[in-house]
C-alpha cells in the first residue's frame, strides 16, 4: 500500500539520536537546529526521558479517561508551577490541532457565541476550527469553510474593537509569536489590548502557545513577555519531547461540565509520563536559562553576517531573512554541512527551532557552515 503522498520529502532517514544531534542508517551525523519542527525539546534520547517512557510502559501503557490516573495531576500540578500559571486546569489531548478545536469549542460553550477572530499569516492546525482559523486557504476544505472566521492584520486594534462590538465572537486566538507564518510578532500595545478588549465583550483570549510554550521564547510562555491574561492557553510540541502530547490550560473562571470535553488518548499513561519527565528536564538542567544564553550568542553572531536583513522571533524560536527564497540554502546545509533548518511561509526566512539543550558549539558548527554556504552561492 502506497503512503498517501501529501509530504515533501528530504532525501535523509534519521534511525537514531543524541541531544541535538540526529544519525542517519550510515551514522552519519545531523545537527539538528529544526528540532523535528519545534518539538524536540530536552533533546533525543534524553536519558530521564527514556527511563520514563521505559518504565511506564512496563507497568501500564493506556487506560481510558474512565478511571483515575495520578499521572495527570502529577503532571498537571508540574506544568503550573514550572509555568506560574496558578490555579488554572489542565485538559489534556494529543496534538496541537486538538488543543486549539478544544480550545475554540470551549470559548463558544462558554460565550454562546461562535465567530473567531484570527490574524493574517496565522497558523492553528489542520481540524475543523483550527484550520478554518489558520490563513491558509489551501488547506481549509469546503466542511472546514463553513467556520464562521474573520482573519485581521495583526496590530490593527481599531479592526479587532470593532470586530468584538459587534457582540458574535467567542475568541481571539493568536501567536505571541507566528511559528509557520515566518515568525513575526505584534506589538506589546496591541497584546494587552486585544487582552482589554477581550475581558470587556465577553471574549475568550486563546493564546496558540503550540510552539512557541514550553520555555522555547526565552520564558515559559512567550505570551508572559506581556501584561496580558489569557482564558485558554494551547499546548503541545515541545511538551512531549516527540511523544504525541498536547492541552489547554483553562482560567479559572471557566467551569467544567461532565462531558464538555472529552478524549479516548489524551492523557494516557504512557503521555503523562513523557510529559511529566519532560517538565522535570526543563527544571532540573535550567532550560530556560540556557534558551536566554544561547539566544544571545546567536543574535551576536547572526548579526555579523551581512546576507542576513533581518533576525526574527525571541529565544530560540527564531527566524534569519534573507533578500532571496531559502529552498537551496535549506538543502545545501542538509546535503553538505549535515544541518537541519526549517522554512516558512516566508520563503526567505530560515528557521531556527533547536532543542533547548544546544550550546554555543553547535551555534559556532551553525554560523560557519552558513558563511561557507553563502559564500558559494
Ligand atoms: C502555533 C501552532 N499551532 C498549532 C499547530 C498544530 O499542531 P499539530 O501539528 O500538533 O496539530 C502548530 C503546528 O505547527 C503550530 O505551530
Amino acid at each position: 500500500m502506497p503512503l498517501f503522498n501529501v509530504y515533501p520529502l528530504y532525501d535523509v532517514t534519521p534511525v537514531s539520536g543524541k541531544g541535538v544531534y540526529v544519525y542517519d542508517e550510515k551514522y552519519t551525523e545531523y545537527l539538528d537546529l529544526y528540532g523535528g519542527h519545534a518539538v524536540i525539546s530536552i533533546g533525543h534520547a534524553h536519558p530521564k526521558y527514556v527511563e520514563a517512557v521505559r518504565s511506564q510502559v512496563e507497568k501500564l501503557g493506556f487506560y481510558s479517561n474512565a478511571i483515575q490516573n495520578p499521572l495527570q495531576t502529577q503532571l498537571a500540578n508540574k506544568l503550573e508551577t514550572l509555568s506560574g500559571c496558578k490555579d488554572y486546569q489542565l485538559f489534556l489531548c494529543n496534538s496541537g490541532a486538538e488543543a486549539n478545536e478544544n480550545a475554540l469549542k470551549l470559548a463558544s460553550f462558554k460565550t454562546e457565541k461562535s465567530r473567531v477572530i484570527a490574524f493574517k499569516n496565522g497558523f492553528h492546525g489542520r481540524t475543523s476550527a483550527a484550520v478554518a482559523a489558520t490563513d491558509n486557504k489551501n488547506i481549509i476544505a469546503p466542511i472546514n469553510a463553513q467556520q464562521k472566521v474573520t482573519i485581521l492584520d495583526l496590530n490593527d486594534i481599531d479592526a479587532v474593537k470593532t470586530e468584538l462590538e459587534k457582540g458574535d465572537v467567542c475568541a481571539v486566538i493568536v501567536e505571541f509569536i507566528q511559528g509557520v507564518g515566518g515568525l513575526d510578532e505584534a506589538t506589546a500595545e496591541f497584546f494587552e489590548q486585544v487582552d482589554v478588549l477581550c475581558k470587556i465583550n465577553n471574549t475568550l483570549f486563546i493564546a496558540d502557545e503550540v510552539q512557541s510554550g514550553y520555555g522555547r521564547s526565552g520564558k515559559f510562555f512567550a505570551f508572559q513577555h506581556y501584561n496580558v491574561t489569557p482564558d485558554i492557553i494551547s499546548i503541545a510540541k515541545g511538551m512531549g519531547n516527540g511523544f504525541p502530547i498536547g492541552g489547554i490550560l483553562i482560567h479559572p473562571s471557566i467551569e467544567a461540565k461532565f462531558g464538555m470535553l472529552g478524549t479516548t488518548f489524551g492523557g494516557n499513561h504512557l503521555a503523562c509520563a513523557a510529559g511529566l519527565s519532560v517538565l522535570e528536564v526543563i527544571e532540573e538542567q535550567e532550560l530556560i536559562n540556557n534558551v536566554n544564553e544561547i539566544s544571545c550568542y546567536f543574535l551576536k553572531l547572526a548579526k555579523t553576517i551581512p546576507q542576513i536583513k533581518k533576525i526574527k522571533g525571541k529565544g530560540l524560536m527564531l527566524g534569519l531573512e534573507f533578500d532571496f527564497e531559502v529552498g537551496e540554502l535549506r538543502k545545501k546545509l542538509i546535503y553538505d554541512y549535515q544541518i537541519f533548518t526549517g522554512g516558512a511561509m516566508n520563503k526567505k526566512l530560515l528557521r531556527i527551532l533547536p532543542p533547548l539543550t544546544v550550546k554555543k558549539d553547535h551555534i559556532n558548527q551553525f554560523f560557519e557552515a552558513l558563511v561557507d554556504a553563502l559564500d558559494e552561492n
